[in-house]
């Protein structure tokens, strides 16, 4: 499948200033100059389709650098993409860490269980363990997050959940990468 993604436009100069008339028309005492810190972003990406616009985020936001074990080996190694069928299903590798062991979620099913308000809350709280970049999602526009949600909900339900996260201090039973940082060999000798 190719992609055309054209038309790609940021339209932040146009929101910020929108933004301000709006806060000035609500009667903001101050009318204080708006800025990114602590408000929702504004900025968003401008494709085709809300569709197309949400495989670009993914694309560019390394979702299956995770969520799609042998993406990035596949691609790397010999050039040819993972069919998108295959992507997001979740990987049954964990990363350990002080969190515990968290595994990437299958998101074909995850975006299933969960309407487009309550995916965007989520992505707003950020409450989940890592490497999972939350402050990605934090920094995304309620429209790329709509964008989001769309594809990934569009590409429908497949594979099998991810195991569940273990506590720290809990004994994985299969393999795991450990997002620990390890001391180089001269210090560890001594
Ligand atoms: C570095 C690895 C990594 C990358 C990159 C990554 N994720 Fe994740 N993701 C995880 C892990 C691990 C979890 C499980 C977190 C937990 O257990 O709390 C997760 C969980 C999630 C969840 C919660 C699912 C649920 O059902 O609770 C969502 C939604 C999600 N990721 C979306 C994304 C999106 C969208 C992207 C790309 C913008 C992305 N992830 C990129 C590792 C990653």
């Amino acid at each position: 499948m190719t992609t055309h993604i054209t038309n790609i436009r940021m339209h932040a100069a146009f929101l910020a200033v929108a933004g301000a008339l709006s806060l000035q028309a609500c009667g903001g005492a101050t009318a204080a100059p708006t800025t990114e810190t602590g408000s929702t972003p504004t900025q968003f990406v401008n494709a085709e389709t809300q569709i197309d616009a949400g495989r670009y985020l993914v694309k560019i936001g390394g979702c299956n650098d995770c969520h799609t074990p042998g993406y990035v080996e596949k691609l790397m190694m010999t050039g040819e993409a993972m069919p998108e069928s295959d992507w997001l299903k979740g990987a049954d590798i964990g990363f350990s860490g002080p969190w515990g062991v968290s595994y990437p979620s299958n998101l074909r099913l995850s975006f299933q269980n969960m309407d487009e308000a309550q995916f965007i809350e989520m992505a707003r709280k950020g409450q989940g363990r890592p490497p999972m970049p939350w402050p990605s999602l934090q920094a995304m526009s309620d429209q790329d997050l709509s964008a989001i949600y769309a594809y990934v909900h569009s590409l429908g339900a497949a594979g099998d959940p991810a195991p569940a996260a273990l506590s720290p201090g809990a004994a994985p039973d299969r393999p795991h990468i450990a997002f620990v940082p390890q001391a180089p060999a001269a210090q560890a000798a001594k």
